[in-house]
């Protein structure tokens, strides 16, 4: 089965063509495009959804054009398309929907709506030719990072997924975003954080670890945020600027601190459920730091991590079009709606 994905659900456009392999157990990228307009929201230090949905526009037919080229496929080779249907920014989830819709009924091909926080998940499924992975076995859990959510689920089996907790507040990587504005650092927070806290140590500034023994698997990140500005206030009191080490310090702090929480309540889920396999995903999953913890931690524990490429956890097309093979249901194409509010069952 060959598919063409569809993903338009925040500030990236991207189509992709996988293929899954003569087993059934993964899936094969034969290309996936990514267009991003991180840059102009960078000049503005946020996304601001109407400037997001402009460019998707824009992007949409060329990047699926270019998808179907790098396959070297045309339509006639295709037999699904998949599209995420939410959750997003609802200007940029009605181009890729609507795209879909189209493409859909023109070519006459089953579409199949896809949940975007799956698609995170499902990216742990996908083999690129120069980059063998090893498929995770099920059961498993699955740590979802994105700048949107953090979630952790319970993958049984494929059509099987069970949701345990999610952030309270905000997501992990929102929280990084938010701490990296207020430190001066460029958009998006997250990686720029990453990047100070190279040169910065922890514990020089102490922030909370949030929910860190709560008795479930929910996360909040916002007091972590309101800790770093009062820190920020205090430091930045009668016209001081911050330092550069005072910027790499608070940095080193807010990952760790990030981390401790997320590390500790993805293992306390591993060992609720007995599972022998991680799965992680979305745009935080990039964050070195987090990789490195989860990595170690698995080890001692005996179980397996699984962490797609860096350009398979920030968002693609290739995880919507993997989610689309392994829960494979499509709907008829005038059925399908964008779900800005989507979240797992
Ligand atoms: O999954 P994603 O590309 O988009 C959403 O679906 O939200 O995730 C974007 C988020 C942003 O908050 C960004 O700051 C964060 O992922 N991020 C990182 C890193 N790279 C991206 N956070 C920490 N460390 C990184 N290296
Ligand atoms: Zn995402």
């Amino acid at each position: 089965m060959t598919i063409l994905g569809i993903e338009s659900s925040c500030d990236e456009t991207s189509a992709a063509v996988i293929k899954a392999d003569e087993k059934n157990t993964s899936v094969e990228l034969l290309s996936n495009v990514i267009a991003s307009s991180l840059d102009l929201h960078a000049q503005t230090g946020g996304i601001i959804p109407e400037v997001a949905a402009r460019k998707q526009i824009e992007l949409i037919l060329p990047v699926i054009q270019e998808a179907l080229n790098k396959a070297k496929i045309n339509q006639k080779d295709i037999d699904a398309i998949a599209v995420t249907y939410g959750p997003g920014l609802i200007g940029s989830l009605l181009i890729g929907v609507e795209t879909a819709k189209t493409l859909s009924l023109i070519w006459q091909k089953p579409l199949v709506p896809v949940n975007h926080l799956y698609g995170h998940i499902y990216a742990n499924f996908i083999q690129e030719k120069n980059n063998l992975c090893k498929i995770p076995n099920l059961p498993g859990v699955g740590l979802v990072v994105s700048g949107g959510h953090t979630d952790l689920v319970l993958l049984e089996k494929h059509g099987k997924l069970i949701w345990l907790g999610g952030t309270r507040d905000d997501a992990a990587g929102e929280a990084m975003d938010k701490i990296g504005r207020l430190i001066g650092l460029p958009y998006p927070g997250g990686p720029a954080i990453e990047k100070a806290a190279l040169n910065g140590k922890p514990k020089i500034f102490k922030f909370p670890r949030p929910l860190l023994g709560s008795d479930d698997f929910d996360f909040s990140f916002s007091g972590l945020k309101t800790a770093v500005l009062r820190e920020v206030r205090e430091l930045t009191k009668n016209g001081k600027q911050l330092t550069k080490q005072q910027i790499n310090d608070i940095s080193a702090e807010v990952q760790q601190a990030v981390t401790d929480v997320i590390v500790t309540k993805t293992f306390k889920a591993v060992k609720k459920y007995q599972a022998k396999t991680i799965m992680i995903g979305g745009g935080a999953a990039a964050n070195q730091k987090l990789r490195e913890t989860l990595a170690q931690k698995s080890q001692e524990l005996g179980a397996t991590l699984h962490v797609p490429a860096k350009n398979l956890c920030t968002d693609n097309a290739a995880m919507i079009a993997a989610a689309a093979f392994f829960n494979y249901q499509y709907i008829e194409a005038t059925k399908v709606t964008a779900n800005p509010e989507l979240y797992f069952d």
